[in-house]
């Protein structure tokens, strides 16, 4: 594939985000086959916000195919107060093979791009969580045998796991509804860049302020918390706002009679989802979140199996004192 970085769906083409897929579906099939396909190089992991299910699955991850990982915290490293984006990356490509980041602004992760000589991987931003999409479309490979065509129903905060869902949902022609309440929906830019990739998939991209409407027949209903990470202040407004949008059974079942409930998690039951529902038979929310491990060693094979330890700027540096 020779990408470099893992910063958005939208930087690959459809071709690539199934390739991608598809070696995740093998890898997944044959978990002993890369074992050692990354030894000996580390995974720099830099957190800004807390973080259970990406944390867990790059770490356990790189250590699957050999390699270690570096849990870094703002604690640490206080990005941008103690140290600009700039120096850290300079001074971690020296050390490590790759960097994965989360943290607020999506520009802190295309800087960390630009600066870093290793790849950079977007571990979540306020902006879109790529990587959780891929976990996501991978859970619907393989129950649904095939993404295009499929109704897909985002319903709640136009927000990054939305985002991250339209885009990939575009680039493998779903159809994807969104529904939010007025104020809430997602950013014209990620709308306008899924139906005009969709133009181009057979994808479409339909927002309205109608959960009914978005739930009516589809194969898949998605939410996600009402309150992102970043954006506690504003927990006790949105809690009123986006009551009617609670994914509980009398929304579910609007959708098709096999639907698939799915969340990134972690979930605020009683609030977005009821247990009704994210406890049911059509629930496969622990299947998504096994598979950002599978989806995540993909990434990290291809983006670090080429990579060598010592870099060439380094064997340079090695050379002029030996
Ligand atoms: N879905 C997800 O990214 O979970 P964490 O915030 O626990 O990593
Ligand atoms: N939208 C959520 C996703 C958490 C994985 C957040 O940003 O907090």
């Amino acid at each position: 594939m020779g990408r470099h970085n893992f910063l958005s769906i939208r930087d690959f083409s459809p071709e690539e985000i199934s390739y991608l897929l598809d070696l995740a579906r093998e890898m997944k099939g044959h978990p002993w086959a890369h074992t050692r396909a990354l030894r000996g190089k580390t995974l720099a992991m830099i957190f800004e916000k807390p973080s259970l299910r990406t944390r867990v699955s790059f770490d356990v991850g790189i250590q699957q195919l050999g390699g270690f990982s570096l849990y870094l915290s703002n604690a640490e490293i206080s990005l941008g107060k103690r140290e600009c984006v700039y120096d850290i990356a300079k001074n971690l490509e020296r050390m490590v093979q790759a960097i994965m980041i989360r943290t607020y602004a999506h520009e802190i992760v295309e800087e960390m791009a630009e600066y870093a000589s290793v790849p950079v991987i977007n571990g979540l931003t306020d902006f879109s969580h790529p990587c959780q999409a891929m976990a996501d479309y991978l859970t619907m490979l393989e129950l649904k045998g095939n993404v295009k065509g499929l109704k897909v129903a985002f319903i709640g905060d136009g927000n990054n796991v939305c985002h991250s869902l339209m885009f990939t949902g575009a680039q493998l022609g779903a159809h994807i509804w969104v529904a939010t309440p007025a104020g809430y929906e997602p950013k014209a830019e990620a709308v306008q860049w899924a139906v005009e990739r969709g133009q181009k998939t057979g994808s479409t991209c339909t927002l309205t302020p109608d959960a009914v409407e978005a739930a009516s027949d589809a194969d898949i209903i998605y939410t996600d918390v009402w309150t992102s990470m970043g954006c506690e202040q504003e927990a006790e407004a949105r809690h009123k706002v986006f009551a009617p949008y609670q994914v509980n059974s009398q929304l579910f079942r609007r959708a098709k009679f096999d639907a698939l409930f799915m969340h990134c998690l972690p979930a605020h039951r009683g609030e977005e989802v009821t247990n009704e529902v994210i406890d049911s038979a059509h629930s496969v929310v622990y299947q998504q979140a096994e598979n950002r491990l599978h989806a995540q060693k993909a990434i990290l094979l291809e983006l670090m199996q080429y990579r060598e330890v010592l870099e060439p700027a380094r064997i340079a540096d090695v050379e002029s004192h030996s």
